[in-house]
């Protein structure tokens, strides 16, 4: 048997992709091994989001030209947004490189390598087109959790956020059709999977030209977001006949056996009161919102050209939770962007402690080659850029802190994930927003199993973790969603 080592870098789309690619490569008779020196088929799938994380590739390139970190004959493939961007100069820089797919692609990745080891040459796979559906079917066994597993339900990115290289390497937005979400859900979840995440770029832009036969026929709906609305550099609009996030989670919902569904990323310009509305009356949507406000600032947000204000993110904020109550909601920040003075980073700081954020994480700008905030000085000194990172987590870990010692005392809803890595007496699992949940030490009989559902009280909490009692009721009733 063959096997294939493979190595990912950046988001969760790339964790996901490795898990997919994994999968098909099975069907061709490889298995996965997490020793590279073993492997047969070596992948690196890579990230372009931030110059560090491009460095950290470049030099696993130069360790595996050495010929002792990997077997004889072994195939070395480079996969992901990184791949895509740098396709030639990898090809150039990297000779022993075989194998150059885009994060589009990667479904052609067991065709590409038996290509490869057919005495072809070299390949590469780097389409970025929108023509054919965006379907597939994946061997649902294949997957590294047993009780959680992320969906992708679209391609791509249609916004153009200056900072952004994700447009030029994952391509246009396409969106999945709804019926192969759904089938694939009812697979997992007969499989034993009790949690998904859905995942795309922006999700809440989810369904863009899949009512196809109401496209044709050029009805344009409107959107009434707080923003301008669905960005207009797409080359697909959205039609009257498309369905949107709210259908596909109201489809979901309906799976019985699934117990919880999330979704990321959203963008915050997209979101309508009546999503939230609609999205309130269901029980298996978590109550957690991944929607990055980047900025509090209006004039960096203008250049980031983000397509909200401050004021509409906060408008988003208020309309959310009104029909959401106890909406824990995370963002991401990117400090230092081109021109960010002191007042513009001291508004992040507000605007942080104002919406009260359950997560943030924060980036130190990195400018990307060939994005529109190239053409703005990089001008925040890297110290600098440094210094407003750790603060902006110290604020962001104490209000973390607050809001979890908010819930002592109080009851919270935990799918039990496994044994702590720490202390594998207990059990550890999360809330419906998210939050990290350590049992007590639990006697086999008392102890529920990974999968389950349990109500459990909060006795302590720290910034990142809530410490619970034993649980006291199996299935979920009157608790807090937290
Ligand atoms: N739509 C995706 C965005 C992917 S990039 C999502 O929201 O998950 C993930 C995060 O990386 C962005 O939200 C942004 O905060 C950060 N980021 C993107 N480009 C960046 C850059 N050039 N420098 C620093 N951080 C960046
Ligand atoms: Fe990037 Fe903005 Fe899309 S952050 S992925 S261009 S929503």
């Amino acid at each position: 048997m063959l096997k294939a080592y493979i190595e990912s870098y950046g988001c969760q789309m790339n964790r996901l992709d490795s898990e997919l690619v994994m999968g098909a490569l099975a069907a061709d008779g490889y298995e996965q091994t997490a020793s590279m020196s073993e492997a047969d088929l070596i992948l690196v799938n890579t990230c372009s989001v931030r110059e560090h994380a491009e460095n950290k590739v470049w030099s696993r390139l130069g360790l595996l030209r050495q010929p002792n970190h990997r077997k004889p004959g072994a195939l070395l493939g480079v996969i992901g947004c990184m791949a895509q961007r740098e396709q030639e100069v990898i090809f150039r820089r990297a000779p022993h490189v075989n194998l150059i797919v885009g994060p589009r692609e990667v479904m052609e990745i067991p065709r590409l390598v038996r290509d490869v080891r057919d005495r072809q040459g070299k390949q590469r796979a780097t389409a970025l087109g929108l023509d054919g559906e965006f379907r597939y079917a994946r061997d649902v066994a294949q997957r590294p959790e047993q009780h959680h597993a992320f969906i992708n339900i679209m391609h791509g990115c249609d916004m153009r956020c200056t900072f952004c290289i994700v447009p030029f390497t994952r391509g246009a937005e396409q969106s999945r059709p709804l019926g192969d979400i759904l089938d694939e859900t009812e697979r997992l979840v007969a499989d034993g999977v009790r949690e998904i995440t859905l995942l795309g770029q922006t999700v809440n832009s989810y369904g863009k030209g899949l009512g196809v036969a109401l496209a044709e026929a050029g009805v344009v709906v409107p959107t009434d977001g707080v923003g301008p609305g669905v960005s207009n550099v797409s080359p697909v609009r959205r039609h009257a006949g498309d369905p949107d996030l709210a259908d596909l989670l109201e489809a979901l919902n309906g799976v019985s056996g699934l117990h919880r569904i999330r979704y990321i990323t959203s963008h915050p310009a997209l979101f309508t009161p009546d999503f939230f509305r609609r999205i309130g009356a269901l029980d298996k949507v978590c109550e957690a919102l991944h929607a990055p406000a980047q900025s509090g600032s209006d004039r960096m947000l203008k250049r980031m050209k983000r397509l909200y204000t401050r004021e509409a993110y906060l408008r988003f904020v208020d309309f959310a939770r009104a029909a959401v109550p106890d909406l824990a909601l995370a963002s991401d920040f990117i400090v230092g962007f081109p021109g960010e003075s002191d007042a513009d980073f001291e508004e992040t700081v507000s605007l942080i402690r104002e919406v009260g954020f359950a997560q943030s994480f924060v980036f130190k700008y990195s400018e990307r080659p060939g994005t529109p905030s190239t053409n703005l000085p990089d001008d925040v000194p890297d110290p600098e850029k440094k210094r407003r990172n750790n603060h902006l987590l110290d604020v962001q870990n104490e209000i973390s802190e607050t809001l979890n010692r908010e819930l002592v005392g109080r009851q919270v809803e935990v799918l039990v994930a496994g044994p702590s890595k720490k202390d594998p007496s207990r059990l550890w699992g999360r809330t419906r927003g998210h939050r990290i949940v350590v049992l007590p030490p639990l006697p086999g009989p008392a102890s529920p199993a990974p999968g389950e559902l349990v109500v459990v009280p909060v006795e302590r909490a720290n910034a990142t973790t809530l410490y619970a009692g034993a649980p006291v009721e199996s299935s979920a009733t009157a608790l807090v969603p937290a």
